[in-house]
């Protein structure tokens, strides 16, 4: 028998199949509750309390109280992350619970349902830091609060299944001939030595490592615009590059199957993407050192 999965639910780690959850849950019938994912490396998480900070933001957006505090999270992540050793992501969501009826008005006095995994996390492939990634294009059909890491992800799974049928990794969207970020990452482009970020507003989630990169660019001295970044620029740039947690950056180098740029990725994406695997290095041995 395979060792027992263990996860945790409502502040209780036990093995993962021994977890249910009722179908009046807010989550399952209305999809009514917010979510995050954070990479862990040697067992040390990535920038946490920027994450559940995050995850307060995205619980008062939808008037949803926090059972937890962020060092209370920390240590309930800490107590399931002794039972996964390694790089991994842990993955929590918090809906707004069980309520008697389904009715849409948000029921007062709920406990809600939280629940946390890991699953082990992948580095990207060589192949794929080498040469790049495909993505396609669409018009971004989502609604106007991409701020909320909802677990509401219909907009996000269509956006990402259209990407999956042309083989490509992600889809990058656009609103009012703007770019917003993709299915599940964020978008930067790069124009001669300068990056372009786009604005920081309702209209993307504004990632943990998109913070991390603006950090380590500044720190490293690349030239930085955070701006509204128009479809024709992104058509046009030299670099694309895409960041989330579980891709940490990689660079996009056929967009609508024509190549950005050279085709290959770029120099700054090179130089990112070194200071970001400094980075991670440097939260594995702290590791080390504290054990
Ligand atoms: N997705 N934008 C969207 C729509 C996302 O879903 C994500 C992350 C990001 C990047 O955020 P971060 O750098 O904090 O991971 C941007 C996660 C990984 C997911 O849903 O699996």
């Amino acid at each position: 028998m395979s060792p027992a999965n263990i996860a945790c639910f409502n502040g209780a780690l036990m093995p993962l199949e021994e977890i249910s959850i009722s179908p009046l849950d807010r989550g399952f019938v209305f999809g009514d509750g917010v979510y995050e994912v954070i990479p862990v490396y040697n067992g040390v998480m990535l920038r946490a309390r920027e994450h559940f900070e995050r995850l307060q933001r995205s619980m008062d957006e939808i008037r949803l109280a926090n059972p937890y505090s962020v060092d209370e999270w920390i240590a309930l992540a800490g107590r399931l992350l002794a039972h996964h050793p390694g790089n991994q992501s842990v993955y929590l969501q918090v809906t707004r619970g069980v309520p008697p009826k389904r009715d849409h008005v948000m029921p007062k006095g709920l406990k809600p349902t939280v629940f946390m995994m890991c699953q082990p996390l992948p580095s990207p492939s060589r192949e794929q830091v080498d040469n790049g990634v495909a993505c396609i294009t669409a018009n971004d059909f989502r609604w106007e609060k991409c701020n909320i890491k909802s677990i509401s992800l219909l907009g996000n799974v269509i956006a990402r299944q259209m990407a999956a049928d042309a083989d490509a990794t992600e889809c990058v969207m656009f609103r009012d001939g703007f770019l917003t970020e993709a299915s599940a990452s964020n978008v930067f482009a790069v124009k001669g030595s300068t990056v372009l970020a786009p604005p920081m507003d309702n209209l993307i989630l504004l990632g943990i490592t998109y913070q991390l990169l603006l950090d380590l660019a500044r720190d490293g001295d690349v030239k930085l615009e955070v701006r509204k970044v128009s479809e024709a620029e992104v058509r046009a740039a030299d670099e694309l590059w895409l960041t989330s947690s579980t891709k940490e950056v990689l660079a996009i180098t056929t967009l609508d199957g024509k190549p950005v740029g050279s085709g290959k990725p770029g120099p700054l994406f090179r130089r990112m993407h070194a200071l970001y695997q400094d980075y991670k290095a440097r939260i594995g041995r702290a590791a080390e050192v504290a054990a």
